[in-house]
């Protein structure tokens, strides 16, 4: 079924549990996720990112994944990830999705908080939830993110930003980067508390992909209720299309086939997150 994003989210946070937010780039890649979360009984949040709209048809998008969702065992948020323009949100709002999320984390924090807070407006008169970031997450190796600076998140400044603005959840920059990291991640747990102790809302763990699993399970004591994931699951379609277009039976294999084949190799990747999010709390 197709839920609003914020239901999840706060159900999340009650549980002590996390959502994996999946990218997606098409239906197989919607159909893995929505599988994932359907085989471990949890919820999932399908988020496209804006980078992708010149290539995706967004209403076409909205209405196949839509469909997907509502036909779901289990709950599914539909989510738009990292838009940078005014224009992307409202067209994902008129298109269905139930979140957005507005970066402005590369502008200062007053510009961040006027633009986040316009957009919030905006989305709320649609019943539509917003998540923002301040500080900034970094690019690591494989990813297709922007680059951020890497400014951790400042706890005071996550209150302000939250009050002021009424962003319903927040990505908390706390070291983990978008992609595989390039050496050892160093992950700020204390920030995180810090915080998790000065803002309400459920906070958003960005970079999902390589950070190891006791990590995330830390950060989900901490209050992070949403793990957003890409590059892993990318990398493992490209890995194996990589491998079968050098088999010799690939030139005589069908694209549907292809698809299919794909689709059923990242599944265990997101299955993997999804049953790691599902984690009681640690102590
Ligand atoms: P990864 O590519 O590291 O999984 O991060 C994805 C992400 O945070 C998208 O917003």
């Amino acid at each position: 079924m197709l839920i609003p994003t914020k239901d999840i989210l706060l159900a999340a946070q009650q549980e002590k549990k996390a959502v994996a937010a999946f990218n997606v780039y098409n239906l197989e890649t919607v159909q893995a996720a929505v599988q994932a979360a359907e085989a471990e009984e949890r919820p999932v949040i399908i988020a496209l990112g804006e980078r992708y709209l010149p290539a995706v048809d967004l209403e076409g998008f909205a209405a196949m994944a839509i469909a997907i969702a509502r036909k779901a065992a289990i709950p599914v948020a539909l989510h738009l990830d990292h838009a940078y323009e005014k224009k992307s949100i409202v067209q994902a709002i008129r298109c269905g999705f139930t979140s957005v999320m507005y970066d402005g984390s590369k502008y200062e924090l007053d510009e961040n908080i006027a633009r986040t807070k316009e957009i919030v407006e905006l989305a709320h008169m649609a019943d539509v939830s917003v998540e923002a970031e301040i500080g900034s997450v970094s690019r690591g190796a494989f990813s297709d993110e922007e680059e951020g600076d890497g400014r951790l998140t400042d706890p005071a400044d996550a209150k302000r930003f939250v009050e002021e603005t009424g962003v319903d959840f927040l990505a908390a920059a706390i070291g983990t980067v978008h992609g595989m990291y390039t050496g050892e991640p160093k992950i700020d747990l204390e920030l995180l508390r810090q915080i998790q102790s000065s803002v309400q809302i459920p906070l958003v763990l960005h970079g999902g992909s390589g950070t190891p699993d006791a990590i995330i399970a830390q950060t989900m004591e901490r209050g992070i209720c949403k793990v957003n994931v890409n590059t892993e699951v990318s990398l493992a379609a490209v890995s194996h299309l990589i491998r079968f277009t050098s088999s010799t039976e690939a030139q005589h294999t069908h694209l549907s086939t292809i698809m299919a084949d794909m689709q059923g190799t990242i599944l265990p990747v997101m299955k993997k997150f999804v049953r790691l999010l599902a984690r009681q709390e640690q102590t």
